[in-house]
């Protein structure tokens, strides 16, 4: 049997792979224009193929993405919460893993932890998608890329500031500047930046990834300044993430120490009024809804790769 082709982090694919997802993903919206959101594409290359989607954790983007991608391409979606699930009494992420093998044909995770993916992949005989886990979100940063590749040039030509906690969005994007190239540089609070191996993985790649405490330094030359929440789904300690990131919202002030018109992304949902402003979040550079549109564009070519379609 040939392993099936999972889609867990950007950091497993090449360059050639990640640009060709993107391209099909490109392709496939432009044909788009002008339909009704319901309407399935022609071809309907996954017609009979059903997709499970299993969330540990809360979602709205990543739900309904996916659930309305499948159908777009013409297959089924099944939403499992996994306190609904045997999981919750304790049976374990392999058999569950081999059982829905038997059923469906593909599983995407949004996972409480990592390592529930990791197990899930390595037991499943079906593509295994990440949606998300505490370490990182590599189905976001796939539209994020998409996104700004749209509006201002291709990654490799760009410097793009993440501004705040170093996370799980974080870490996908050091994934992708690692395999498609471009500048990162990072502000965060010492305390939270991105994990060591992470960075380490970053230095193996010869990512061009930079790392300051000072926010104003992080989006100076910046095509792009990207935050997200202080509090991520995991995190326990809001009060003291509170106090160590307020010196990092990402305001009208923050945004003019970055390159004129410099873009602004957040994957959402955002704490307005916290991690960023409305002003900024609302302004004629924030690209926040068209980030949350191509997660539906990007994640059908993610099935279509994954699936083989
Ligand atoms: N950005 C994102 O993954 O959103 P959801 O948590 O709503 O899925
Ligand atoms: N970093 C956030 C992303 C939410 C989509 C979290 O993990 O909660």
């Amino acid at each position: 049997m040939t392993a099936p082709k999972h889609f867990l982090d950007i950091s497993d694919f090449d360059a050639p792979t990640l640009n060709a997802i993107l391209h099909t993903a490109r392709a496939m919206k432009d044909a788009r224009k002008g339909w009704p959101k319901g309407l399935r594409e022609k071809d309907e290359p996954l017609k009979g193929r059903m997709l499970a989607l299993i969330f540990e954790r809360p979602s709205t983007r990543t739900r309904v993405s996916f659930e309305v991608g499948m159908r777009q391409l013409g297959g089924e979606t099944l939403v499992l919460t996994s306190s609904d699930m045997q999981l919750g009494r304790g049976e374990t992420i392999a058999d569950t893993a081999r059982v829905l093998s038997r059923y469906v044909d593909a599983i995407m995770i949004r996972a409480a932890r990592h390592s529930n993916l990791t197990e899930l992949a390595a037991a499943a005989t079906v593509p295994v998608i990440n949606g998300l886990t505490n370490l990182t979100h590599p189905c976001q940063v796939m539209a994020d890329v998409m996104t700004l590749e749209e509006h201002v040039a291709p990654l490799r030509d760009l410097t793009v500031s993440w501004v705040g906690d170093g996370n799980n969005v974080a870490a996908s994007w050091i994934h992708a500047v690692g395999r498609l190239g471009g500048k990162l540089k990072v502000g965060a609070p010492k305390e939270l930046m991105p994990a060591p191996e992470v960075l380490a993985w970053a230095r193996a790649a010869g990512a061009d990834i930079s790392l300051t405490t000072s926010p104003e330094e992080a989006v100076h030359g910046a095509h792009c300044v990207i935050t997200d929440a202080w509090v991520s789904m995991h995190d326990t300690d809001a009060a003291s993430r509170h106090n160590l990131l307020k010196p990092y919202q990402v305001n009208e002030r923050l945004m003019q120490q970055a390159r004129p018109g410099a873009k602004f992304m957040h994957c959402l949902p955002a704490h307005r009024g916290e991690e960023v402003t409305d002003e900024v979040m609302d302004g004629p550079d924030s690209l926040i809804f068209d980030e949350a549109e191509n997660r539906l564009h990007v994640q059908k070519s993610i099935l279509l790769h994954c699936l083989g379609a």
